[in-house]
């Protein structure tokens, strides 16, 4: 959910805002979710690296997170949107990790999963999985796979980064292997549920051949 720093800054406004506008854009696509037959939307919210931003910044983004769970949770239960979170999450403030795990709790019977992703780091993800791998005595891509976080989710087909950036920034790099990807250069804030339908038609004209011809 890349650009909410330069939404804001274009426009003379505090990061946060550019945050907050960030949370709107989410919500709209949430709220869009249904018709678009997705199984799952995963958004990158804040990665293991984050931590790195002034504490002002993160603090921010925390409450942001409080927020949205407080105010948007009836919704979810409502649309029957399934929570899922991943990332090493369960270090998060101990507030935050209560109230995912009620969100969780109440979601678990929706249909279309939003996955956030929450100091999460794709390479801690890989390495932690191989350990559990490593442990049951059977290291393979099929048991690598069965330890990732994303491993009840089903497999990543598109992945879509906005704001110009032409990197993957420790986002989902196994699931990505035979992924699609799209880069706009809109900003989060910007994004709306029509750039998820355009992404989502540029996929269907994609030809995926996993490696044969
Ligand atoms: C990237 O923009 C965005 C983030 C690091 C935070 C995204 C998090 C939220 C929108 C808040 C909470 C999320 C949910 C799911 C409620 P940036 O700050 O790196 O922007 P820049 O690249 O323009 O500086």
């Amino acid at each position: 959910m890349d650009g909410n720093g330069r939404w804001a800054k274009k426009r003379a406004l505090p990061r946060a805002v550019g945050h907050q506008r960030g949370v709107e854009a989410v919500r709209r696509l949430v709220r869009a979710l249904e018709p678009t037959g997705l199984e799952c939307l995963t958004l990158y919210a804040f990665s293991s690296e984050n931590w790195k931003r002034p504490d002002e910044e993160v603090d921010d983004l925390m409450n942001l997170m409080r927020r949205f769970i407080r105010s948007d949770l009836p919704e979810f239960v409502a649309n029957k949107v399934k929570l899922k979170i991943i990332g090493d999450w369960q270090s998060l403030a101990p507030d935050i990790v209560a109230m995912l795990e009620d969100a969780l709790a109440q979601t678990a019977n929706g249909n279309q999963t939003l996955a956030v992703a929450l100091n999460y780091g794709a390479q801690h993800e890989i390495a932690r999985a191989a350990a559990k791998a490593a442990a049951s005595g059977a290291v393979s891509i099929e048991t690598i796979a069965a330890h990732l976080d994303t491993a009840d989710l089903p497999p990543l087909d598109l992945l879509i980064r906005t704001s110009g950036e032409i990197r993957l920034s420790n986002f989902l790099l196994w699931q990505a292997a035979y992924a699609e990807m799209i880069f706009v250069d809109t900003l989060w804030p910007d994004f709306e549920p029509a750039h998820l339908m355009q992404a989502l038609d540029d996929f269907a004209r994609r030809e995926r051949r996993y490696g044969g011809r």
